[in-house]
C-alpha cells in the first residue's frame, strides 16, 4: 500500500487550495449571510477544469482520477462547503452519469458544455413523498412514442436555480416498481417546466435548493439516459459515487474547522498561557487530528475502490458515513475552542458547524449509509 500522493496530485490539491484562498474565503461569510450563489466564483471553477475533473478531455473535461477529485473537493470544502457541494452535483451526479451511461448524442449535446463548466447541472430524485424511501417516485413520465410527458415535482435540488440542464427521475411503469424507473435530460426551458422559491437553509447557504414542477412537460424520447426501466439502477450507481464526493466535503469542512481551532488554541491566552497548553484543549485535537486522519482513509480508499474498477458502494457509503460524523463532531469542538469567537461569524467555524449537518442528511442520510453497509456485510 502506498500513502504518498504523486506529484500530479500534489499539485492538483495545491491548485483547488490556491483556488479557494484567493476566491473563495474573501466574500464567503456574505454570501452565507444572504444567501449568495457565487456565480463568478463557479464560473472561474470552470475555467480551471474543477466542474468536470473527472470527465475524458474528448468532452470537454480533465480526465483526472476520483482521487484528485476528492483532494480538490475537501480544499474547496475547507474554505466554502457551498462551492463545494454546486462542484460536487456536477462533477458527481450529472457529468459522471452522462459520460457512463449517455448516448453520443447526448455527451455531444449536453456533457461538453457541463464538463467545460460553461453551464451547470442538478440531479432530481428527492420528492416530497420520496426521500430516502426513493423507490416511491410519484413524478411519472409517460411514453408517447417519440417523447415523454412528465409531470410531478421533485425537491430540495441543488443547483435548483441555477442549472441548464436537470437529470430527472421519473415513473413510466408503477406496476414493475423501480423496474419501471427512467432518467431523462430535461432543458431549464423546456415548456412547463417550472422553478420554486429558492429554500431557507441552516447551512451551505450559498447554494440555491429549489423544488421542481413539471406540467406536462414534452421531453424528446433521445433525452432518455440508457435503455427503457434502467433510470433506477442509473440513479443509484450515481449515487454510490457522488457519496464519495459528499465523504470529500465532509473531511473538507473537518479539516478546514480543525486547522481554525489549532491556530486559534496556539494565540489565544489564558490562565497565563496559551489555550494549546491546557490539556483539555490539546486532547480535543489530538481527537480531532486522529478522527480526521481516520476519515481521510476511508475517503481515499473508496477513490482508490472507483479508480481501480473495484466496487465502490459498500467504501463509498463507509467513508460518507465515517466523514460526516467527523464533520459535525469536529466542527462542534472548533466552535468551543474558539470559546466565545467561536459563536459569531467572523472567525468561520459557526459556518462550517452548520454546514457540516447536511453531510449527514443528503445524498442518502447516515441511517441509509447503515442500510447499505450492514446488507453488504450480511450479504457477504
Ligand atoms: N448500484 C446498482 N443498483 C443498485 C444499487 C447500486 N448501488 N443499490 C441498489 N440497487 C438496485 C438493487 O439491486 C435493486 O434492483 P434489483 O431488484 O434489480 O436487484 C434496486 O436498486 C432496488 O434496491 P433495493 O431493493 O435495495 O431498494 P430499497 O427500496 O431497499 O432502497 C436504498 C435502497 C439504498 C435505501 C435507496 O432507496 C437509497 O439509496 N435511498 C437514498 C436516496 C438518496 O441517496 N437520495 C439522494 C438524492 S441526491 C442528493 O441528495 C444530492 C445532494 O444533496 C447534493
Ligand atoms: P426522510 O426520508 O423522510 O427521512 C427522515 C428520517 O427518517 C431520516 O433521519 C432518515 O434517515 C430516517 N429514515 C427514513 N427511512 C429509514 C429507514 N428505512 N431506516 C432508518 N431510518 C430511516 N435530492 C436530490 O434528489 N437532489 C439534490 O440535489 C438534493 N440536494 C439537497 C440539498 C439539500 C440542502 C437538502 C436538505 C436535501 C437535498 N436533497 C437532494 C434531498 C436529500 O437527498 C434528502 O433530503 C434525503 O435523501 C433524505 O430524504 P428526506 O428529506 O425525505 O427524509
Amino acid at each position: 500500500m502506498n500513502f504518498k500522493l504523486s506529484e500530479e496530485h500534489l499539485m492538483i490539491q495545491q491548485a483547488a487550495r490556491d483556488f479557494a484562498r484567493s476566491e473563495l474565503l474573501s466574500g464567503v461569510i456574505e454570501r452565507d449571510e444572504k444567501q449568495i450563489f457565487p456565480a463568478e466564483q463557479v464560473k472561474k471553477m470552470g475555467e480551471l477544469g474543477f466542474l468536470g475533473m473527472m470527465v475524458s478531455p474528448e468532452y470537454g473535461g480533465s480526465g483526472l482520477d476520483t482521487v484528485s477529485y476528492v483532494l480538490a473537493m475537501e480544499e474547496i470544502s475547507k474554505i466554502d462547503a457551498s462551492a463545494a457541494v454546486i462542484m460536487s452535483v456536477n462533477n458527481s451526479l450529472v457529468c459522471w452519469g452522462l459520460e457512463k451511461y449517455g448516448s453520443e448524442e447526448q455527451k455531444n449535446k449536453y456533457l461538453k458544455p457541463l464538463a467545460a463548466g460553461e453551464i451547470i447541472g442538478a440531479f432530481c430524485l428527492s420528492e416530497p413523498e420520496a426521500g430516502s424511501d426513493a423507490t416511491s417516485q410519484k413524478t411519472t413520465a409517460i411514453d408517447k412514442g417519440d417523447h415523454y410527458i412528465l409531470n410531478g415535482t421533485k425537491n430540495w435540488i441543488t443547483n435548483g436555480g441555477s442549472a441548464s440542464v436537470y437529470i430527472v427521475i421519473a415513473q413510466t411503469y408503477p406496476e414493475k416498481r423501480h423496474k419501471g424507473i427512467n432518467a431523462f435530460i430535461v432543458e431549464k426551458d423546456m415548456p412547463g417546466f417550472e422553478k420554486g422559491p429558492k429554500e431557507q437553509k441552516m447551512g451551505i447557504r450559498g447554494s440555491d435548493t429549489h423544488s421542481l414542477i413539471f406540467n406536462d412537460v414534452k421531453v424528446p424520447k433521445e433525452n432518455r439516459i440508457g435503455e427503457d426501466g434502467f433510470g433506477f439502477k442509473f440513479a443509484m450507481k450515481t449515487l454510490s459515487g457522488g457519496r464519495i464526493g459528499i465523504a470529500a466535503q465532509a473531511l473538507g469542512i473537518a479539516s478546514g474547522a480543525y486547522e481554525l481551532a489549532k491556530e486559534y488554541s496556539k494565540v489565544r491566552k489564558a490562565f497565563g498561557t496559551e489555550i494549546c497548553n491546557h490539556q483539555a484543549v490539546a486532547f480535543k485535537l489530538a481527537d480531532m487530528h486522529t478522527e480526521i486522519e481516520a476519515a481521510r482513509m476511508l475517503v481515499m480508499k473508496a477513490a482508490a475502490d472507483k479508480d481501480n474498477d473495484e466496487n465502490y458502494d459498500f467504501s463509498g457509503a463507509m467513508a460518507k458515513l465515517y466523514a460526516s460524523k467527523v464533520a459535525m463532531d469536529t466542527t462542534i469542538e472548533a466552535v468551543q475552542i474558539h470559546g466565545g469567537n467561536g459563536y459569531v461569524k467572523e472567525y468561520h467555524v459557526e459556518r462550517l458547524m452548520r454546514d457540516a449537518k447536511i453531510t449527514q442528511i443528503y445524498e442518502g442520510t447516515s441511517e441509509i449509509q447503515k442500510i447499505v453497509i450492514s446488507r453488504a456485510i450480511l450479504r457477504d
